[in-house]
C-alpha cells in the first residue's frame, strides 16, 4: 500500500469529476490497482451552493458496498472509503464550516480549502486564522497552481503555514499543470513545506501521474519523508490525528543556518 489521497473528485453526479457510477467504480479499480489505500470523496463547495451532503453520504455508501464487495474483482485489497469537500475560499469560511462539520476530510476536523486560481484574496490569512480557533485545521489544495504564490511563493506561503497545511497536486510534479506549477511545487518540496500530496483526480487519469509524483519526490527527499506525505499524513487527516507543523521545522533551520 503506498497512497492515502484526500483530495478527489470522483463520487459520481457531485461535481466536475466522475458523471456516473460506472466510471468512479472504473477509477476506483484503477486506483486499487494502483496501491492506492484509502481514497477522500471531496466534491467541490462553493459557500452559496453547497452540496447535499446527504446525498454525497448516500453515494459514499454505495461505492463503499460495490467496490469493496466486488466478486468479480480479482484485487484481494480493500480500498477505505472517506468524504469531505474541497471547499472555496470566502471570508465567510470559518462560520460556514462550524455549522457544517461533516463536510471535513474523513473522521476528523482537518478542511480541505481551495484558492481562486488567479486571484490572491486579502483575507486568506484571516480566514485561516480564524478556521483554526473555530476548531478546524485548515490545508490548502494546490497553492502551486495560484498565479500570485507562483509569482510570490515566499511571500505567500507564510499567510498559510502559519494556521494551515499545504497539499500539492501529483500532476503539479509532474508537470501536467505547466511548467510555473511544477516549478512551484518543486519548490514547496525543497523547503519541506508540503504535508500532502494528492492526486485531484476527476477521472480514469487521475492515478497515472502518482508512481511518477512519487518517484520525483523520493528522489528529492528520500524514502521517508515521501511515504510521509503520500501515505502517513493523509491517513492521519482522515483520522483526524495530529501531524506536525512543517513551519516549526523550517523556521527552526533557518535559525541554525
Ligand atoms: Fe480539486
Amino acid at each position: 500500500m503506498k497512497y492515502v489521497d484526500i483530495h478527489t473528485h470522483i463520487l459520481y453526479n457531485s461535481d466536475d469529476g466522475s458523471e456516473s457510477i460506472e466510471q468512479s467504480l472504473e477509477i476506483l479499480t484503477i486506483a486499487k490497482k494502483h496501491h492506492v489505500n484509502s481514497i477522500c470523496f471531496t466534491p467541490h463547495c462553493f459557500i452559496n451552493n453547497p452540496p447535499d451532503m446527504q446525498e454525497v453520504i448516500a453515494k459514499t455508501n454505495i461505492l463503499k458496498e460495490k467496490i469493496n464487495n466486488n466478486i468479480n474483482s480479482n484485487i484481494n485489497n480493500n480500498i477505505n472509503l472517506f468524504y469531505g469537500c474541497e471547499i472555496m475560499i470566502e471570508d465567510t469560511l470559518p462560520s460556514f464550516i462550524k455549522k457544517n462539520e461533516e463536510m471535513c476530510l474523513g473522521e476528523g476536523n482537518y478542511v480541505l480549502i481551495e484558492l481562486p486560481m488567479f486571484n490572491y484574496p486579502i483575507y486568506i490569512k484571516e480566514v485561516l486564522y480564524q478556521t483554526r480557533l473555530k476548531g478546524f485545521i485548515p490545508i490548502i489544495a494546490h497553492p502551486e497552481r495560484n498565479s500570485h504564490i507562483q509569482l510570490e511563493t515566499t511571500k505567500h506561503i507564510k499567510d498559510i503555514i502559519v494556521n494551515g497545511y499545504i497539499q500539492i497536486n501529483a500532476g503539479s510534479l509532474t508537470g501536467r499543470h505547466g511548467e510555473l506549477a511544477k516549478k512551484t511545487a518543486l519548490k514547496l518540496v525543497k523547503r519541506n513545506l508540503v504535508s500532502f500530496v494528492a492526486s485531484d483526480s476527476h477521472n480514469d487519469k487521475g492515478y497515472s501521474h502518482m508512481d511518477e509524483a512519487y518517484n520525483i519526490y523520493r528522489e528529492l527527499k528520500g524514502k521517508e519523508k515521501t511515504d510521509q506525505v503520500f501515505f502517513y499524513n493523509p491517513y492521519k487527516a482522515l483520522k483526524g490525528e495530529y501531524i506536525e507543523q512543517v513551519e516549526i521545522n523550517y523556521i527552526k533551520k533557518k535559525q541554525k543556518a
